[in-house]
């Protein structure tokens, strides 16, 4: 069977869409409506008028979409292993224990996180806004959960607002030392480093760039330099090999950055999940009711 062509059929006759995350096997975007970063696909989970939303991506993005459109039904291929080790650091109990030890003090949460958390803070962002976000509040103080690394370079950022972090961190993006960047800056000379903003503040201040996905792959359409070392995630490295063939992209350490449950996805399981129409998310009433407040403010402020 060619699962490419069975896709785009069913996709049609369902009317479906299917949204991916650029850290997706790359395979995948022969299928996809959109490709792009949490904000962009958030945004056009919010638009959409297609009556199905396959999520290739992983939990926190389907359950955002599904938050965003009760009425529709939205589909996470895999959806018992595509979980996000940052959204599982923090949850209800903790977040209510965070908020106790700074009271009265406004709550950012990173998107990467669950719905019970969300629906108990006051807006949320993604990698691309969260500079944005921050300063939308207008306060001297916000809490940023659950990304330290996000939180910090907010601060950073803006120079102006105190950002008390949570403890939580994306273990892939996290793993990435100075060391990783002097060493592959005395490999690749000529180089431009391009890092995401998971990263740890003492690489960010090695890299010459700090962006979303998207950011980062922007960064390389407008940019005339050749050679490229890339802090993220290997789809990125994919996506910018198969679009720039002139151009050249090093790993941090000569290697690729995999984080498991983005790659879980092939062509077969999208179809596999259009012609089941399962695994569906499913979130609590109650909770989404709440949880929609805060994606919905962000989603006003990144209009
Ligand atoms: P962005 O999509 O905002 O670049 O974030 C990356 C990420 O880790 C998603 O889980
Ligand atoms: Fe979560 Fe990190 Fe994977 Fe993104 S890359 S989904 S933050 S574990």
């Amino acid at each position: 069977m060619n699962y490419i062509e069975e896709v785009k059929k069913i996709k049609r006759e369902k009317n479906a869409i299917v949204l991916a995350h650029s850290y997706q096997n790359v395979e995948v975007d022969e299928v996809a409506d959109y490709v792009g970063d949490s904000l962009f696909l958030s945004q056009k989970a919010k638009e959409t008028d297609a009556d199905i939303i396959v999520f290739a991506g992983v939990y926190f993005m389907a359950q955002t979409a599904k938050i965003l459109n009760p009425d529709k039904k939205v589909i996470l291929p895999n959806s018992e292993k595509a979980g996000c080790d940052m959204a599982d650091m923090i949850d209800l109990q903790q977040l209510r224990l965070f908020k106790n030890k700074y009271p009265d003090i406004p709550v950012v949460c990173y998107i990467n996180s669950t719905a019970e958390v969300k629906s108990e803070c006051d807006i949320c962002c993604t990698s691309s806004n969260a500079v944005d976000i921050v300063a939308s509040l207008n306060a001297d103080k916000v809490l940023f959960v659950p990304d330290q690394n996000l939180g910090r370079w907010v601060e950073k950022q803006l120079g102006n607002v105190e950002v008390i972090t949570y403890n939580g961190y994306c273990p892939i993006h996290n793993n990435f030392e100075p060391s990783g960047i002097k060493d592959a800056r005395l490999q690749y000379p000529e180089a431009i480093v391009l890092a995401h903003p998971e990263c740890k503040e003492v690489f960010l201040d090695g890299a010459d760039y700090v962006g979303s996905t998207t950011g980062i792959m922007n960064y390389v359409k407008n940019s005339s330099a050749k050679q490229f070392i890339i802090a993220t995630e290997q789809g990125v490295v994919d996506r910018l090999k198969r679009d720039y063939p002139s151009k050249q992209f090093y790993n941090i350490y000569d290697k690729p950055s995999i984080c498991e449950s983005m790659k879980l996805n092939t062509v077969e399981d999208i179809y596999a999940a259009l012609k089941t129409e399962a695994p569906e998310i499913k979130v609590n009433e109650e909770i989404a009711k709440k949880a929609i407040k805060c994606i919905d403010r962000m989603l006003e402020v990144s209009k």
